[in-house]
């Protein structure tokens, strides 16, 4: 019997990038197929360990790119399609939208149509609890699978359209999909342009940390490796044109998030600094996982053993993010917080 064929989309970013190692390790049966465009949150060297394996490989490649998507899938026959590729940062989509919109939504138009032509077996859409919009802060609420969306941000907004475009090419032509929902990620390689890793690589660099408005704004956080246990188990088992939500309970303001981090590293807290808010600043998220959980899934981490594991991650492995500080995202740093 041939080895099956999983493309993962995305897999040089920070949550494809640790599902890549995840599945190359896990399923040697399998050939993995990483495409990235290698666009400013896309970089090779977390992978230089798989390289060698003979089960991943690479492909540099656009998904808004018609045609080399279209002969890519034509030449593979890929039998899974993970699609994590997208731009993912909620302020970079305010000051840029239109790259949103050309990769979030053409770019998963391109990927669906060549899914459909060659019948691969599952569509998983890796998307976001954003598209909900924003919860108030009753700690009773949460976003289910029915919740309307009503995406907030131009990020949000296009990942509803793409998801709206996933949802239609099941209904009209039958492709087997799902679409997943995880809220705040963190973890191993994860860009220092979000929240988290900002905060751990300033503190550890005697810098201010810009917390936005009074810092009262919630997220849900999820270990990373549970996000990608839940997209294997959604791959393997979920219903075809199921939406499953992930997230683990893991409530926390962002000034409890950046304290954590500070006390932590045995720094002050004089490094906060109250900045200008986001622009149609999301008050809260948080994510009912039943439905996912009635499928098998159960996160590994909670926050106090995530964080640490993560803050230990970011200590041990400099030489990762100093690399990413100290080029082209200098420019970014100094045009976002200036400009507040
Ligand atoms: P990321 O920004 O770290 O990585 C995105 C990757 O996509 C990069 O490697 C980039 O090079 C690649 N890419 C961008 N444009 C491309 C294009 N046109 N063609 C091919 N590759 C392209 O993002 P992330 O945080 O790892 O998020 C991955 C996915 O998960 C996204 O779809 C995002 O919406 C979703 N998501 C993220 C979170 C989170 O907390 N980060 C939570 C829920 C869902
Ligand atoms: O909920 C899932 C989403 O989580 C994903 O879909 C997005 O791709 C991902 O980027 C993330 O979006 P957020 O906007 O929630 O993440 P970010 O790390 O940018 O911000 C987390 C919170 O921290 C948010 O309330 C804004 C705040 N913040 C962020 C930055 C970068 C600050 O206070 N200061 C900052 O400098």
């Amino acid at each position: 019997m041939s080895k099956k064929k999983i493309l993962i989309t995305g897999g040089a970013g920070f949550i494809g990038g640790n599902f890549v190692q995840y599945m190359v390790e896990k399923y040697p049966q399998y050939d993995i197929y990483n495409l990235d465009l290698l666009t400013y949150a896309g970089d090779l060297t977390k992978h230089q360990d798989i390289e060698k394996k003979g089960n991943y490989h690479f492909v540099k490649l656009d998904i808004a790119d018609r045609e080399a998507i279209m002969e890519l899938f034509e030449k593979e026959k890929f039998d899974f399609v993970t699609h994590f590729a997208a731009e993912s940062h909620v302020d970079r989509s305010i000051t840029e939208p239109e790259i949103f919109v050309r990769t979030n939504v053409l770019g998963t138009q391109v990927l669906l149509d060549a899914a459909k032509r060659i019948g691969v077996k599952k569509f998983v859409h890796v998307s976001t609890d954003e598209v909900y919009g924003e919860l108030d802060f009753d700690p009773k609420t949460f976003f289910t699978e029915e919740t309307p969306l009503e995406p907030n941000s131009p990020y949000s907004a296009s990942k509803a359209s793409s998801d709206l475009l996933v949802r239609a090419y099941h209904e009209t032509f039958g492709l087997p999909v799902n679409i997943t929902r995880c809220s705040n990620n963190y973890g191993p390689y994860h860009f220092p342009e979000k929240l988290i890793p900002l905060t751990i690589s300033r503190v550890l660099n005697d810098q201010t940390v810009p917390v936005y408005g009074n810092g009262k704004n919630i997220r849900d956080w999820l270990h990373v490796l549970d996000h990608c246990k839940a997209i294997d188990l959604v791959m393997h088992d979920g219903v075809n044109g199921e939406v499953y939500n992930i997230g683990g309970h893991n409530e926390r303001t962002n000034l409890e998030v950046v304290r954590t981090i500070i006390s932590t590293l045995e720094k002050s807290e004089v490094l906060i600094e109250f900045v200008n808010d986001r622009l149609g600043h999301d008050k809260r998220y948080a994510i009912d996982p039943t439905k996912l959980e009635k499928l098998g899934w159960k996160p590994e981490f909670n926050f106090e053993t995530g964080i640490a594991q993560t803050i230990q991650w970011y200590l041990d492995n400099k030489e990762w993010w100093e690399q990413i500080i100290s080029g082209e995202y200098k420019g970014y740093f100094e045009k976002q917080y200036t400009m507040k």
